[in-house]
């Protein structure tokens, strides 16, 4: 199932692999496909041990990192992180710092023991992300970077190209991708509103082969709900040079997803995710709960802008990580409405020659439909 982008990038199958997990990065690589770690949870420092570790245990394969650098967020232009936090810290009003201690408590989720908080900006700004590009490109199995939210900023266009990998771009419509190109992306990745994490209104079938006419012959990933082979097998009959998924990642063996967390997203039908600004400041696919619902109400503090809406939340987070069992409920769960699909656990090298498989099938199926 070779094409031009697996012969650059040095892979088997153009199946990407979003997560937040190195388990899952380093063994979608050993399967064949290309595993992307997302780094906007962790400070440059953090990001250099996983990556380190993925570099250990995923033999001779490539691999990606994806950051968040939004094109539009509260204090752009300040270049110095810890600067930035303080001054941003400023202009979080009380109410929704009380508002989110009040979903918490209203729902037994202990406070988080002193020495595990952590720092409430983390990547979602260029003077956050710029030091975890730095550290990806020391990595030399890293081979993409990728930017979700925005065009990447073209001083980090230009550092990536120079190092001789590849830089990709998230959109959600057809004039986003043309930025994309323009500045001289790489590989654009068109998200239907399906997808889980941000995401924006156009669904993935009418957004693909907007995208990949738009920016043609630019190579475009399809992303937005594809968990199986028919999906792929239909995104790159659109003209995908193949497929971007993430919320498939989040119910594999490898996954590092707490088994409360791992229940919800195993019980959930393709009705129960829900567009949610509650978390980060900006549309966001999740499960649907009592924390989504609580900030949809009238009488409830408006969600704010990014970063700020995370730098008040990041508690909530890291509170239903340490207490998932409580947290059941409040927690972020963030996933596409492919979640319905997703009702039982598979290894990530199962999930792969699945799709495969039935990739091939879903193409000979297509191909007989021509004989006859
Ligand atoms: C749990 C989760 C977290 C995500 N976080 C990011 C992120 O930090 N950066 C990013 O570029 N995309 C992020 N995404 C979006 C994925 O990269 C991908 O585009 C999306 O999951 C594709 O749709 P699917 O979930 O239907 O497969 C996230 C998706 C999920 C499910």
């Amino acid at each position: 199932m070779q094409n031009e982008l697996c012969d650059r990038l040095g892979i088997e199958f153009p199946i990407f692999a979003f997560t937040h997990c190195r388990d899952v990065v380093a063994a979608v690589g050993k399967a064949g496909g290309f595993g992307v770690l997302g780094a906007v949870g962790f400070t440059p420092e953090q990001l250099a041990v996983e990556l380190d570790w993925i570099d250990d245990h995923i033999g001779d394969k490539p691999y990606g990192v994806d950051i968040v650098i939004p094109g539009k967020y509260e204090g752009m232009g300040e270049l110095d992180p810890v600067k930035l936090e303080a001054e941003l810290q400023a202009h979080i009003p009380k109410e929704h710092r009380d508002f989110v201690s009040r979903i918490l408590a209203e729902h037994d989720v202990p406070e988080l023991p002193e020495d595990e908080k952590m720092h409430e900006l983390l990547g979602w700004t260029a003077a956050t992300a710029t030091p975890q590009v730095e550290t990806a490109l020391e990595h030399e199995k890293v081979r993409l970077i990728a930017n979700a939210l925005g065009t990447p900023p073209p001083d980090i266009i230009e550092e990536i190209h120079e190092t001789g990998r590849l830089i990709a771009a998230l959109c959600g419509r057809a004039d986003q991708a043309l930025k994309h190109k323009d500045a001289g992306v790489d590989i654009v990745i068109a998200q239907g509103t399906e997808g889980g994490g941000h995401t924006g209104e156009i669904g993935s079938m009418v957004l693909w082969p907007e995208v990949i006419d738009a920016v043609a012959p630019t190579p475009v990933l399809a992303a937005g709900g594809i968990a199986t082979g028919r999906q792929m097998a239909a995104a790159m009959a659109m003209g995908a040079a193949g497929v971007w998924t993430g919320s498939l990642w989040l119910t594999v063996e490898e996954a590092d997803v707490p088994p409360a967390q791992m229940e919800s997203y195993l019980s959930a039908t393709s009705r129960d995710t829900v567009r949610s600004r509650s978390w980060t400041g900006k549309p966001c696919r999740m499960l649907r709960n009592d924390w989504t619902e609580a900030w949809a109400q009238e009488d409830t503090p408006d969600p704010l802008g990014m970063p700020l809406q995370f730098m008040v939340t990041s508690t909530a987070v890291q509170r239903g990580h340490r207490y998932p069992e409580q947290a059941r409920e409040v927690m972020f769960n963030p996933i596409g409405q492919i979640v319905g699909r997703l009702d039982r656990v598979r290894s990530v090298k199962e999930v792969i020659y699945e799709m495969v498989e039935e990739f091939v099938e879903a193409s000979e199926h297509l191909g007989r439909i021509l004989e006859d």
